[in-house]
């Protein structure tokens, strides 16, 4: 039996990876103009990291966490997100006292969960984590970066939903009136939902449960609840990205499947990748410090699901790269040919050397089939010289090119004047 990759996990090659690493850098080289420096966190924490911070109720410490004993007798996570581990990693670094902290991370995250298109089991994250930011404008200017990126990789396809989860008191208020409201229905709920009355009320609101929906329609609404400072905070939000000319629609439903968010909530979905729509969220985590065992630290962040994104890309019309075949003729012929290709290698030409086929010909073949653009042939008459000889590969282009000689020390030249023909 051939082994096969875990299930949910896949390899990344060829015009999907050169996808994933046009985001990265894309993102990366944006972020920074707005001040994001990088962070990379280990790939695995104490499962205390996640546990909850993230919240008990949330599917992703319920049910979705990579979690098990090492040998020491440790519990560690495979870092479901990102978050949580850049939040403790300000206070490892001592960074707490160095404001604001912007940072910018990628790489894989893993999560239990069904695999379908655009949701996998290792799949791959880009996040910022803004710390030291209280002010409503950080999030603004945090979910512009976030549009910015979009915008830039040509993605116009999704809409920015936004919503507010209000401050403590306000949500506090907010989760009675909830648990007066669906306590009468506890019996009609999914069995998720009826853990979530008695943990997390709010997240009943974001159940897919068509039965619970319905039942959600009638749930009190979070803005008669929201005190003051939630409502100006909001306000405040939306103005700004109203100022800087972001379009948005206001969700009242979008709670986040994770439990340390609080005000500002957003996500930009898409239509074009059927149930999984989200291909970037976030929001505020004011308390997430403080509950982590440092200081309070106001933080706003978001992730994007590079998977995801990956798959919306406009198709890239790349001109194939200029590749040089160095082909001995004979035997003899192997030690100048490495040595040859070694020289044009150092300077910046990129070279195949076709070891295999039984004769010029089949190595010329092997050549085009690798992508070849041009041949060097080289036998025990050039080396005699210091001369090559050059083929085109190019089909009927230039015919007066099809093959020449060439001086060895003008190869270089040569071959760079080509690849600009
Ligand atoms: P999240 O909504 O759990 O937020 O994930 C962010 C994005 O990761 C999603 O919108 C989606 O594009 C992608 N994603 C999530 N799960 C999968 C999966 N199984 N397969 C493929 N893509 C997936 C967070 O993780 C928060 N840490 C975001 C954040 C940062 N909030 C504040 N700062």
């Amino acid at each position: 039996m051939v082994l096969q990759p875990v299930r949910g996990t896949r390899d990344l090659l060829d015009q999907e990876l050169a996808n994933h690493k046009h985001i990265i850098k894309t993102a990366e080289s944006i972020a920074a103009t707005y001040g994001y420096k990088p962070i990379e966190t280990p790939i695995f924490e104490y499962t205390s990291v996640f546990q909850r911070t993230l919240g008990d109720t949330s599917d992703i410490v319920g049910k979705e966490m990579y979690t098990f004993s090492d040998r020491g007798g440790d519990s560690v996570t495979l870092r479901p997100e990102g978050t949580a581990p850049v939040v403790r990693a300000m206070m490892t670094q001592g960074l707490t006292q160095i404001l604001p902290q912007k940072r910018i991370y990628s790489g894989p995250m893993f999560r239990y969960e069904r695999p379908q298109k655009g949701r996998y089991r290792q799949f791959h994250q880009l996040g910022v984590e803004y710390l030291g930011a209280s002010n409503p404008f950080a999030d603004v200017e945090c979910i512009a970066l976030a549009d910015h990126i979009l915008k830039f990789l040509g993605i116009h396809s999704c809409t920015l939903y936004v919503n507010t989860l209000g401050d403590l008191e306000s949500r506090s208020v907010y989760r009675q009136a909830l648990v007066d409201y669906f306590a009468p229905y506890r019996d009609d709920l999914s069995e998720d939902s009826k853990i979530r009355l008695d943990r997390n009320p709010l997240r009943i609101l974001d159940s897919k449960n068509p039965d619970d929906q319905k039942i959600c329609q009638g749930a009190p609404q979070f803005d008669d609840y929201m005190n003051a400072t939630s409502r100006d905070f909001f306000v405040t939000v939306c103005d700004g990205l109203a100022a800087v000319g972001i379009e948005f629609t206001r969700d009242p439903h979008l709670v986040r499947g994770l439990d340390y968010y609080c005000h500002t909530a957003f996500e930009f979905k898409t239509t074009a990748l059927g149930a999984q729509d989200a291909i970037l969220a976030g929001g505020r985590y004011d308390g997430l410090m403080e509950q982590m065992g440092g200081p309070a630290m106001p933080g706003i962040g978001w992730a994007l699901g590079i998977d995801r994104l990956a798959l919306l890309l406009p198709q890239q019309e790349d001109k194939p790269p200029f590749k040089v075949a160095v082909i001995p003729v004979g035997d003899d012929d192997y030690t100048h040919s490495l040595v040859l290709a070694q020289n044009l290698r150092h300077n910046s030409v990129t070279v195949e050397i076709i070891f295999s086929g039984a004769n010029i010909g089949k190595r010329l073949k092997q050549a085009d089939k690798n992508g070849c653009t041009v041949a060097i042939l080289l036998g025990a008459d050039e080396v005699a010289s210091n001369t090559v000889k050059v083929r085109d590969l190019r089909g009927a282009t230039a015919p007066e090119m099809k093959e020449r000689t060439v001086d060895r020390r003008d190869l270089t030249q040569f071959l760079k004047a080509e690849q600009l023909s």
